[in-house]
Formats: C-alpha cells, sequence, structure tokens
C-alpha cells in the first residue's frame, strides 16, 4: 500500500463521481445562461480580511488562514459572495446594474468531513447586484427551483425565511449587531433554547421573549396563512412587519409565475452567515437532511468592501451535494455521449492508418478509443465492451483496398462491411 493517501477531508473523484459532479456543474452553466448570468473568474486565494468580514463566526474559525512567503495574511476562499462583492465595489464600479454573474469553483472549509459535508467543495454561485426590488429575490428561488427541475430532482422545496424578522424585533429590543449575531448562529445550528436564554441574558422584554418562542414555532406550507401568523406575533415590532410584508410580496411573485414551486415558510430560520439583511433560503428534498443550497438578500456587504450601497441576492448551489442528491434519486441526467467508438487495427502495419481514421471521425464529432496496446482483435473488442463502446471499427487491410472496413454494433454483436465514405453516417443509424 502506498503510504500516499488524500488529506483528510479531501477526495479524489474516480471516474463516475468526477462525470456526476461535471454534470451537474454542466446544467448549473447552462442555466446561467438561460438566466443570463455572465461568468467570472476569481481566485481561490484572498486576503483573510475580506473573506472574514461579515462571513459570520462559524466560517472564520473554519477558514484555512495562512501567511504566504511575502508575509500576507491570506485564505483560501470558503465562499463566492465576499469575492463578488469586492468586483462590484471595485473593477465593476461603472458597470450598470443591475449586474447578473456566475462562478463555478472550488472552496475550503476546515469543516468535520460527514456525508455531505467536505474540506473541499464546489459551489455554483449566481449573485444579481443592483436591485433591491421583490422580484430580484424571486428571481433567485425561481432559479434554485428550476435547477433542481433540470437535475430531475423530485418531491423538492424550499425552506424560506426573512432575517428581518428576528432582527427587527432585537433592534427595537436595543440588542446591539454582534450580539444579534450571537443570537442567529445559535438558531441555525437549531440550539432554540439556547437562543432564548441568551436573548434573555442580553437584557429583552418579557414580550420580545414570549414573541421570538411563538416565532420559532411558526412554520408551514401555506406562505399566506403562515405570514398572517408571524405578522400577528410581531404587530408591536415596526421593522419586523416590514420584513413580513416584503416575504410576502417576494412569495407571492414565486407562487404566481409557477405554482408548483413548494416552499416553507419558517419564522424562526437562519443561516450562518452574517451579510444577510433580507429573504433567506434553503433548498431541500426528503432523500437528504441537509442543505442542498443556500442563498439569500445582502444589501450591506458591497458598501462595506468601499464600494457604493448597492442591494444585491443570491445564491449558491452546492455541485457536491446536488450530485448526491441526484445519486440517491438515481435521476442523474447523465453527461454521457451516446456513442463511443472503439478502432482497432487487425495488423500493426495499419496503427497510421487507425489513427487517421480516429482523427476523421472524432473531427466529425464522435468520441473515438484507439486500440494502443497493440492486443489481438478479440482482446481489445472485449476490453472496449467494458469500458462502453457502442460501435467498434475494424481496420484490416483486404477491406481498406476497396476504401472500407469492418463496422460491429457492440450491443448486438453484429458487424457489416462499410464503404469509409459512409462510415459516420452508419455510426449514426444505430
Ligand atoms: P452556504 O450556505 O454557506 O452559503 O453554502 C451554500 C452551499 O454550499 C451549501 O448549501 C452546501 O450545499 C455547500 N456547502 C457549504 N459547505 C459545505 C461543505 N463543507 N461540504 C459540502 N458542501 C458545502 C454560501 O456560501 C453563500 N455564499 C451563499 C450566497 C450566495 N448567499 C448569497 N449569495
Amino acid at each position: 500500500m502506498s503510504p500516499y493517501q488524500t488529506v483528510r477531508g479531501m477526495r479524489d473523484f474516480l471516474p463516475q463521481e468526477a462525470r456526476r459532479m461535471r454534470t451537474v456543474e454542466h446544467v448549473t452553466r447552462k442555466l446561467a445562461q438561460l438566466f443570463c448570468y455572465d461568468e467570472v473568474i476569481t481566485p481561490v486565494v484572498e486576503s483573510y480580511e475580506l473573506l472574514a468580514a461579515k462571513s459570520g463566526e462559524e466560517i472564520r474559525k473554519r477558514m484555512y488562514a495562512f501567511e504566504d512567503l511575502g508575509g500576507r495574511h491570506i485564505g483560501l476562499r470558503p465562499e463566492f459572495t465576499a469575492s463578488v462583492a469586492r468586483l462590484i465595489a471595485t473593477k465593476m464600479r461603472n458597470t450598470p446594474q443591475p449586474i447578473r454573474l456566475f462562478c463555478v469553483g472550488s472552496l475550503y472549509r476546515y469543516d468535520e468531513p460527514q456525508y455531505g459535508r467536505f474540506r473541499e467543495f464546489w459551489q455554483a454561485n449566481y449573485e444579481l447586484i443592483g436591485s433591491d426590488k421583490p422580484e430580484a429575490d424571486a428571481e433567485i428561488l425561481i432559479l434554485t427551483f428550476e435547477l433542481m427541475n433540470q437535475l430531475g430532482l423530485q418531491h423538492h422545496w424550499l425552506k424560506i425565511g426573512h432575517v428581518g424578522i428576528i432582527r427587527g424585533i432585537l433592534d427595537q429590543e436595543d440588542i446591539a449587531t454582534p450580539k444579534q449575531n450571537t443570537i442567529m448562529q445559535l438558531l441555525d445550528k437549531k440550539q432554540q433554547d439556547q437562543a432564548l436564554a441568551t436573548v434573555r441574558e442580553f437584557g429583552a422584554s418579557q414580550t420580545c421573549l414570549t414573541t421570538l418562542k411563538a416565532l420559532l414555532a411558526t412554520r408551514g406550507k401555506d406562505p399566506s396563512s403562515i405570514l398572517d401568523r408571524v405578522e400577528k406575533h410581531v404587530e408591536i415590532y415596526e421593522s419586523a412587519i416590514n420584513a413580513v410584508q416584503n416575504l410576502r410580496e417576494i412569495v407571492a411573485l414565486v407562487k404566481e409565475s409557477d405554482p408548483t414551486l413548494e416552499m416553507i415558510i419558517e419564522a424562526g430560520f437562519a443561516r450562518g452567515l452574517e451579510y444577510y439583511t433580507g429573504m433567506i433560503f434553503e433548498p431541500y428534498v426528503p432523500d437528504l437532511d441537509i442543505a442542498l443550497s443556500g442563498g439569500g438578500r445582502y444589501d450591506k456587504l458591497i458598501e462595506l468592501f468601499g464600494g457604493e450601497s448597492t442591494p444585491a441576492v443570491g445564491v449558491a448551489q452546492g455541485i457536491d451535494r446536488l450530485a448526491l442528491a441526484t445519486k440517491e434519486q438515481k435521476t442523474t441526467p447523465w453527461l454521457q455521449a451516446k456513442r463511443r467508438v472503439a478502432v482497432i487495427p487487425i495488423s500493426e502495419d495499419l496503427r497510421a492508418k487507425t489513427l487517421e481514421l480516429a482523427l476523421t471521425l472524432r473531427r466529425q464529432g464522435l468520441p473515438v478509443e484507439v486500440e494502443v496496446k497493440g492486443r489481438t482483435v478479440s482482446k481489445a473488442l472485449q476490453d472496449s465492451g467494458r469500458k462502453g463502446a457502442t460501435h467498434a471499427v475494424l481496420v484490416g487491410t483486404e477491406e481498406l483496398k476497396t476504401q472500407q472496413v469492418v463496422l460491429r454494433n457492440m450491443k448486438n454483436r453484429t458487424q457489416d462491411i462499410v464503404k469509409l465514405a459512409n462510415l459516420h453516417a452508419r455510426i449514426l443509424e444505430a
């Protein structure tokens, strides 16, 4: 056994798993095109300060952070949003808004490895910058729903909340932002009792505690009736009421655009990142008890990096978890060519002709694997079949004299002598 293994939390993707990941990535790229999100490529390494600002305690603690040889304090990106916000505050300052940006790549968090949680993982990230309107939030929700559909996932739903509800209450109770962040982190970790105890410790009123308790128990499928209940609970907290109103508009737009979209509204829902200012959400499927993706509105981050005050909303689709979900539900739309051709020379002197023919077929768009081990035809055929070849082309001296080759259909094990000029068309036939 080699002493060289992957580092804990890091993975190799063997061909089948790599294909599954790339299939999901491919679908996210197609979606970016359909929704007109332009791709940007930002570095894996960013300044620690940029990555740490407003990301939240959990992510800060788990960052791969170190000093480079020049003494700079840097980190491996744990997410894309900070990098995109940096772009908007600097190089894209004068780009007309709204701006829709897409990025895809690997990210790093020193999380405890477990099912669906890795130290290196991939996201497809969509940010919509420059609109504070509910239709922008609705677009991000619709885009996420559409991705689940295009991946063939079944029974998926979106869990939706709004950070303005709880933060609105805590603001009115004069609880400062860093203390609010502590409470939101506890709620994100589903430690509700602990969160309520902390609110009490921070000196909140009894009314506040009663309101929060009621909110934490308010969740359900029918957005309008749930939001009526939430509004009633928060009736004395003005900015919380505004947050409920905002959420009401967003979900109404989404529901009207596609009534099949399943939503669960959860008043006490919080997400780990600190920069959210509005609607937040995560998609789920029944087969996996973890969020497949996550997103929300962040209207204050770009100004924090020195840009104009710019509203923004976005989502990061978790490619690893989406790949797991497609595996669980056996629904992956495989990114696999329908045909795969093996080209095999019958004898050594036909190697050049074989390479030439393979190149011709590839230029006609067919995936072609050439026999390069000098094996007998039967051995080479056996190996090609195992690798999924749909056709084999046997290149022999006799047939070549009349510009012909043998075309074998690997599925039904029939073979035929075919003119070189017709070969491509004949392969496409079956
Ligand atoms: P996040 O919720 O931290 O949000 O991550 C989004 C998704 O990335 C998760 O739902 C999950 O699929 C995937 N993910 C996160 N950590 C891991 C891990 N350790 N292993 C595997 N997958 C993981 C963000 O990153 C925000 N930047 C989303 C956003 C974009 N908000 C606005 N714009």
